[in-house]
Parts: structure tokens; C-alpha cells; sequence
């Protein structure tokens, strides 16, 4: 019998390449996200044994819902990939949507990882994408910072905690990545969009990264790319004070 494999985020990005290696890694997905038309072509271009749910993980019925889906039949890897920022000032923001980034990113996140696990066995895994911001503090985006960094710390205990049975937990730490988060999050203009594109990893390179390590059940972070592994290498070696002053300063913050 095929694998089964849920991904939230699928309908863009790196979810939706996650789809894309795992359906031909001979998984049979499921794919969660708000947007139909988006998950409906992916599933088109997938073949008939992938299929969708449609869901909104910034409202508790929508992670409901995905939890229901958990409990229907069993699932052997689950991705927590669905997230998102907003950059800008903190006190500036509209508190209701810094409430909805906790809600994607780490409400879900937790309520989804406890509903697999309760009915992951031997052999499992579960993927949760945090960031290199977990290390590399950006001030420009405040609350997703934080959020990434409650993925990384709770992916670490569970790793250590599932680790026993033979269930494998990863937090993955992606640098920058050409996607449309950045789009997405900020309204930069195009120069500096440029720059960071020009700077970034492809999402694939990103998500075969994090499959291999899951195959070799490797320890509980995976920081994906040379650069970013050298970059996470020196900010162990800096002090704290620097790092944020330095990002603050490419953020264009004062
Ligand atoms: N790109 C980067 O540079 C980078 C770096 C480090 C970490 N990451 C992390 O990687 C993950 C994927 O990011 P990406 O770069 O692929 O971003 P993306 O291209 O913006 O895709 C984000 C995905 O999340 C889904 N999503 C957003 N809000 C949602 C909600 N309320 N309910 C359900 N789904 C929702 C979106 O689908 P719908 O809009 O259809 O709902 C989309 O499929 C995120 O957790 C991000 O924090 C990204």
C-alpha cells in the first residue's frame, strides 16, 4: 500500500513542491491550503490518487477540519509547512493580523503535530518548517521571528521525545527562499526584491534537503545550503547585539 503524506502550504512554494517530490517519492498526498483553484491544478498535475483539502489554519474550524482529516485513515509524514510574515514596525501593525501569524504558524502547528503523532507508529515523520530567522534574528518582521523560533524549540523536544519509538521529528530551517513569501509579507520594491532573489535558494534544492534528512533520519535540525550553514556557523561566533543591529540596519529599520 502506498504512503500517505499531508502538507499544509501546498497551494505555493515550497508545500508545493513538497507535494510535487513526495508524489514522485511514490507517496500518495494530500494537499491543505485556502486556495482551490491553485490546489485543484496541483492535483491535476499530480493524478488522481493525490487530493485536496481546502482549509484556512488561521481559523480553528479550518484546523478542525484538517484534525478530522487525520483521524480518517493513517498518514506516515505530515508536513506543518503553511506560514506566513508581515514586515514593518510592530506597533504600527493591525494587532488582528500579528494574532492570525501566531494562529498559522504556531497554533496549527501545535494542535496538527499532537493529532499526527497520536497516530504516528514506526517509521514516521513530521517536517515543521521554521527559518534560519531563528538564528538570524530579523527585527524587520518581529512576531514571525518569534513564531520560527517556537517551531524550532518545539521540534527539537520532540525529536529527542519520538525519537524512542522510531518516529522522526525535523525542524527545517530554510534561508532565504524564491518563493512569493517575501511578496507576500512586505511591500518591497523590485530592486531589493531582486537583490534578495539574488541571494536565495531554489525551493527544490530546499525540499530535497529536508527529504534526504528525514530518509537518514538525521538529528533534528536541518539548516538546507552551504551558505546557510556557514552563515548559521558564524552567528554562533558573533554577538547577539551585532546581529540584530545589523539586520535591524539592512531592514532599513532606524
Ligand atoms: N521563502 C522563504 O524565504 C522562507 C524562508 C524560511 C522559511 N520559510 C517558511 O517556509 C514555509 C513556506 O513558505 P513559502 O516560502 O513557500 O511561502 P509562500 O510561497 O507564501 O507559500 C505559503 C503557503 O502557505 C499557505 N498559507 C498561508 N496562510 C495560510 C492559512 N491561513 N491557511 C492555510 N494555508 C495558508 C499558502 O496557501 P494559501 O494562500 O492558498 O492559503 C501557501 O501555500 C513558511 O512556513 C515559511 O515561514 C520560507
Amino acid at each position: 500500500m502506498s504512503k500517505v503524506a499531508v502538507i499544509t502550504g501546498a497551494s505555493e512554494g515550497l508545500g508545493r513542491v513538497f507535494a510535487q517530490q513526495l508524489a514522485q517519492a511514490g507517496y500518495h498526498t494530500i494537499n491543505i491550503a485556502r486556495n482551490q483553484a491553485r490546489l485543484e491544478e496541483l492535483v491535476a498535475e499530480l493524478g488522481a490518487q493525490h487530493r485536496y483539502h481546502v482549509a484556512d489554519l488561521a481559523q480553528d474550524e479550518g484546523v478542525e477540519s484538517c484534525i478530522k482529516l487525520l483521524a480518517e485513515s493513517h498518514v506516515d509524514l505530515f508536513v506543518n509547512n503553511a506560514g506566513f510574515s508581515r514586515f514593518g514596525i510592530f506597533r504600527e501593525a493591525e494587532i488582528e493580523n500579528e494574532l492570525k501569524i501566531l494562529q498559522v504558524n504556531c497554533h496549527a502547528v501545535l494542535r496538527l503535530s499532537h493529532a499526527f503523532l497520536q497516530q504516528a507508529r514506526q517509521g514516521d515523520a513530521l517536517i515543521n518548517l521554521s527559518s534560519i530567522t531563528d538564528m538570524l534574528i530579523t527585527p524587520i518582521q518581529p512576531t514571525y521571528c518569534a513564531t520560527k523560533s517556537f517551531i524550532a524549540s518545539f521540534s527539537r523536544s520532540l525529536w529527542f521525545q519520538e525519537r524512542k519509538r522510531g518516529v522522526y521529528v525535523q525542524a527545517l530551517l530554510p534561508g532565504i527562499t524564491k518563493t512569493q513569501f517575501i511578496e507576500r509579507s512586505s511591500d518591497l520594491e523590485g530592486f531589493k526584491l531582486s537583490l534578495l532573489n539574488a541571494i536565495s535558494h531554489s525551493p527544490e534544492a530546499v525540499v530535497s534537503a529536508s527529504l534526504s534528512a528525514a530518509k537518514r533520519r538525521s538529528g533534528p535540525v536541518v539548516i538546507p545550503g552551504l551558505s546557510n550553514k556557514l552563515i548559521a556557523l558564524l552567528l554562533r561566533l558573533l554577538p547577539n547585539k551585532w546581529i540584530v543591529w545589523m539586520l535591524g540596519k539592512v531592514g532599513d529599520l532606524a
